[in-house]
């Protein structure tokens, strides 16, 4: 969506895959605290971003949502006032139907200028807005209403359209929205997750600066993954410019997570100016390379080890779309290193079980 904003791909936090429905003004004002103290902010983590629960059953008078004066009692023009003041950014959630997807909220259908304009008078400046409860009416028509209403308010709001890929939003959203759910809800396990960065693949061709495949937001630091699976996770989406939305508690937020949504070369790659989505270009069997271009001539190639043995891998240049008789310098982005020996035509590494290699090459002659 041409309104100035996802020129890169979002990044920041959301409180749904860790906290769902458990969400509290304390809560919020924390996470920001934690994404500056820990330095993630810094990193470039700057949306905050509330899902879903925030809001009473019902409507005031007026028409208005109602914020849950139990969980935000100073409202949220006040908690974005907060949020601001630490230099971040802030993010609701709603529906595009008649309720949000936990039921406990109205959604803004049949309201998008009205609860727009709620939004950008609170200081929103992320709207998540979710597909439950919509009459079976055609998403284009829903999520359109809401894209025109949020840029009638004059205020610049990232808009994301969960529409959870039923309708293939890629090819409709790049002119109603900054990213898209390509996808059904993530869970904290390894199969779905590999199930959904394949998913997402499908669709590379859509995303651009300005608009973005969201694979849904990320588990690293929620427990149900190894160190190992999460740096799969999480290489997958750098690579394929999802939005990195960490969705654990960073308040409590551990070393080795912080090693792995921290790593602010993988961060670079997801964040490289051309931004042009990373594709799978060959599967030997559970043993994939992936590939795509970045600025300057480089491009990104991640090695994906999906059995549980040790294997070996190669990476073949003309996969990638560089001439064979072209030399490259290796830089292995996770381990911070460029490798002794250039490489001619292909590239070929050793990879434990559920693990992965990430590197940038560079072509020198
Ligand atoms: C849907 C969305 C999730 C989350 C929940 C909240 O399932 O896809 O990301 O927002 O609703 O109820």
């Amino acid at each position: 969506l041409d309104n100035g904003l996802g020129l890169t791909p979002p990044m920041g936090w959301n409180s749904w895959n860790h906290f769902n429905c458990n969400i509290s003004e304390s809560l919020i004002k924390q996470t920001a605290d934690a994404l500056v103290s820990t330095g993630l902010a810094k990193l470039g983590y700057t949306y905050v971003n509330l899902d879903d629960c925030w809001g009473l059953k019902h409507r005031d008078s007026q028409g208005n949502l109602v914020p849950d004066p139990a969980k935000f009692p100073s409202g949220m023009a006040a908690l974005a006032d907060y949020v601001h003041n630490l230099g971040l950014k802030f993010g609701l959630y709603s529906s595009s139907g008649h309720a949000t997807c936990s039921g406990t909220m109205p959604g803004s259908l049949g309201h998008e200028q009205h609860d727009a304009n709620s939004f950008a008078s609170w200081g929103v400046d992320y709207l998540k807005y979710d597909n439950c409860f919509n009459d079976n009416i055609s998403p284009i028509i829903r999520y359109e209403a809401m894209s025109k209403a949020l840029n009638s308010t004059g205020r610049p709001i990232f808009f994301n359209i969960c529409e959870w890929g039923d309708m293939r939003p890629a090819l409709w959203g790049p002119n109603v929205g900054n990213s898209w759910r390509t996808t059904d809800d993530i869970t904290d396990e390894w199969d779905r997750m590999i199930c959904i960065a394949h998913l997402n693949e499908f669709y590379t061709a859509y995303a651009k600066p300005g608009g973005w495949n969201d694979p849904d937001m990320l588990e690293v630091g929620n427990g149900g993954m190894s160190y190992d699976e999460y740096v799969v996770h999480f290489s997958l989406w750098a690579i394929s410019k999802a939005p990195l939305l960490i969705g654990c508690d960073v308040t409590s937020i551990t070393n080795e997570t912080m090693s792995i949504v921290g790593n602010y070369e993988v961060i670079d790659v997801n964040q490289d100016s051309l931004g042009v989505q990373a594709q799978m270009v060959r599967d030997f069997g559970e043993q994939e390379v992936w590939a795509g271009p970045l600025s300057r001539n480089r491009a990104v190639v991640l090695l994906v080890n999906r059995k549980l043995m040790t294997v070996t891998i190669s990476a073949l240049w003309s996969d990638i779309g560089i001439p064979d008789n072209v030399t490259c310098r290796v830089r292995d982005i996770w381990q911070h290193q460029d490798l002794n020996t250039t490489y001619q035509g292909m590239l070929t590494m050793h990879l434990t079980g559920h693990s992965c290699m990430m590197f940038v090459l560079t072509p020198i002659s």
